[in-house]
């Protein structure tokens, strides 16, 4: 049977997780410091409120107190001489990431910092492929972050996203890493993959991070629990049988890893090397904050 693993990313200088604790978490990217909601930090605060004023910089404050609402609707509240952007990077090996954050609607700000465990995959599986240029399909793909991560290994990347501005982001981010190439398409991710099956497109990498509520360009509902089962059953028509892999990322409260590992199983059969697990990032005292979970294969 498959061990459930919890994976942390190799910490690198520009990002660091303060503090977790009373329903929100303080984390620094690049020079600032910002605290905002996670609704699975239940436990007290290690460090005192003060010390959280002293050093954030900017605080997103709900405007509704539920602690357990996934839409966290609220405000960003800034010191004068805190930025809205900003740059930080990523660096692993010779990979160097510039990427942009700003204080952006629903309290995120760009980059997931505990994706960088499936960034090391990416890099990795890419390498490994005797593909020459692997094509790899990005799909609800945000700031891209794991798209500059596979054009740098050297894939041909497409990357879908339902917002034109996410990807004008995403966009500023390839360039400040000086890399190029990127397809962006502006899309509804279940009808891009649709349309890509009937034109008989294959895939060697498919990066998945669907979140539990979404919306189309047009305005196309999409709802985690409705929705990925026949997405994925359409993926499994995109992947390339002989040389691929695929990563599945999801976010959404009480979500098990057992879910999607039967749900992959059922959809794409008895596939090799197959990974399920949770992600945290650990703060100062040591707590390990969960932060999705993960379902991930690849042919070799
Ligand atoms: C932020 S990522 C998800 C990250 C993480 N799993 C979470 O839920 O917080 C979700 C991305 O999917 C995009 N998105 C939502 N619905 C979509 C759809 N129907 N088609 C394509 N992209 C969509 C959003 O614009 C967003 O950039």
């Amino acid at each position: 049977m498959l061990p459930i693993q919890a994976l942390t990313p190799v910490p690198w200088p520009d990002y660091e997780l303060i503090d977790s604790g009373g329903f929100e978490k303080l984390e620094r990217f690049g020079k600032h410091i910002v605290a905002r909601p996670e609704p699975q930090a239940i436990w007290d605060k290690a460090l005192a409120q003060e010390e959280w004023q002293q050093m954030a910089g900017a605080w997103f404050r709900r405007h509704n107190h539920h602690a357990f609402s996934e839409h966290e609707r609220g405000k960003w509240h800034a010191r004068p001489d805190q930025p809205e952007k900003w740059w930080m990077t990523y660096q692993r090996k010779n990979l160097q990431l510039k990427l942009k954050i700003s204080l952006s609607s629903f309290k995120h700000v760009g980059i997931f910092p505990e994706q960088a465990v499936n960034w090391d995959y990416i890099t990795e599986k890419i390498n490994q492929m005797p593909v020459k240029s692997p094509k790899v399909l990005n799909l609800f793909a945000y700031t891209g972050i794991a798209s500059l991560v596979a054009r740098h290994a050297g894939a041909e990347v497409t990357h879908v996203d339902s917002v034109k501005q996410v990807i004008s982001w995403a966009r500023e981010s390839m360039e400040a890493s000086q890399l190029d190439g990127i397809r962006w398409i502006v899309d509804d991710a279940p009808k891009f993959v649709a349309r890509q099956v009937r034109r008989q497109h294959r895939y060697q990498g498919l990066i998945l991070d669907p979140p539990a509520y979404g919306r189309g360009p047009q305005g196309e509902k999409w709802v985690l629990e409705e929705h990925l089962n026949p997405l994925l059953k359409n993926c499994a028509q995109l992947l390339d049988p002989d040389h691929h892999f695929c990563i599945i990322n999801l976010y959404s409260m009480g979500f098990s890893p057992l879910i999607v590992e039967n749900l992959v199983n059922t959809i794409f059969g008895q596939v090799a090397h197959m990974e399920i697990g949770e992600l945290y990032i650990p703060d100062r005292a040591g707590r390990r904050l969960p932060l999705g979970i993960f379902c991930r294969f690849a042919s070799c």
